[in-house]
């Protein structure tokens, strides 16, 4: 029996993207549906994605009526990728940084874990077409996420990531205030303290060709100070037990971290 795949694509102003970025993906993973979470975009991403689901069934469109940030996008379609009875729910861009023709080395890594990150970190991953102030960006976060929250992972604020969507019941999702990138990075901790098996598999992440990032100064800084408080919530609580930054469900001794760099 095969596994139901679904591919939640948040969408923000990818009108150009969106139709090559599902071709793609149908190409190379023939089977798997695909959710847009399109947040009102001016530019018509969500009537494209309609037409689009039209005239595939495994295509489906979740509207949002206003850009509310790419955490609570994707809150958003894991719970209807769960009232939808998926088993494993992927996350992946639009613009086709994270290219679907890697999508079978997340699904095959996934067989033995339940999350599977795509680390551009990791030997055999890389990023092209970066501008040099994202990639030292993007370095130094994750260096400085691993260190705060004593966290064993070489990407840890990536976007293209494969779960099983029994991890995704077990962790507290409703409280994720995180808008920006730091939501990834506050799941993908909390799976590693649940005792989840988490993997980094390699990717190649590619710098969009159209439309534009929407990374911010404001969502950098929501990360900064989230890994801060988080980190020294987290030592604190090694002193205060009482202080445990929040309840994750307890599985001890069955951890399986990602790589080193
Ligand atoms: N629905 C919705 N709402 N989608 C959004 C929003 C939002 O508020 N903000 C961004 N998106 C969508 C974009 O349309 C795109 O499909 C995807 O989320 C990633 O956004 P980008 O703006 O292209 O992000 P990036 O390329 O700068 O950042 C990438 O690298 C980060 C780590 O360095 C992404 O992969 C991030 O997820 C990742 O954390
Ligand atoms: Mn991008």
């Amino acid at each position: 029996m095969s596994e139901r795949v679904l591919v939640i694509v948040p969408t923000y102003n990818e009108v150009e993207n969106l139709e090559p970025i599902l071709d793609r993906l149908r190409h190379s993973v023939p089977e798997a549906h695909a959710l847009v979470v399109d947040d009102a975009s001016p530019d018509g991403t969500g009537d494209l994605a309609e037409k689009l689901a039209a005239r595939d069934d495994r295509v489906h469109v979740l509207h949002r009526s206003a850009k509310q940030g790419l955490g609570r996008a994707y809150v958003a379609g894991f719970r209807w990728g769960r009232e939808n009875g998926y088993d494993v729910l992927v996350e992946m861009d639009a613009d086709g940084s994270h290219a679907p023709e890697q999508l079978p080395d997340l699904l095959a890594a996934l067989r033995t874990a339940d999350l599977v990150l795509g680390s551009r970190y990791v030997p055999g991953g890389g990023v092209t077409d970066w501008p040099i102030h994202r990639l030292l960006l993007s370095r130094a976060g994750n260096r400085y996420t691993r260190w705060a929250l004593r966290l064993p992972l070489s990407d840890a604020t990536g976007g293209y990531r494969a779960a099983r969507t029994e991890l995704i019941e077990r962790l507290p999702f409703d409280d994720v205030a995180s808008q920006g990138y730091c939501f990834q990075v506050d799941w993908a901790w909390r799976a590693v303290r649940s005792g989840a098996r988490v993997v980094e598999v390699p990717i190649t992440f590619a710098e969009r060709r159209f439309g534009r990032s929407k990374m911010s100064g404001s969502i950098v800084r929501e990360a900064l100070v989230r890994v801060t408080v988080w980190g020294l919530r987290d030592r604190l609580a090694d002193w205060l037990p009482g202080l445990a930054r929040r309840p994750v469900p307890a599985r001890a001794g069955h951890r399986e971290a990602g790589q080193h760099e």
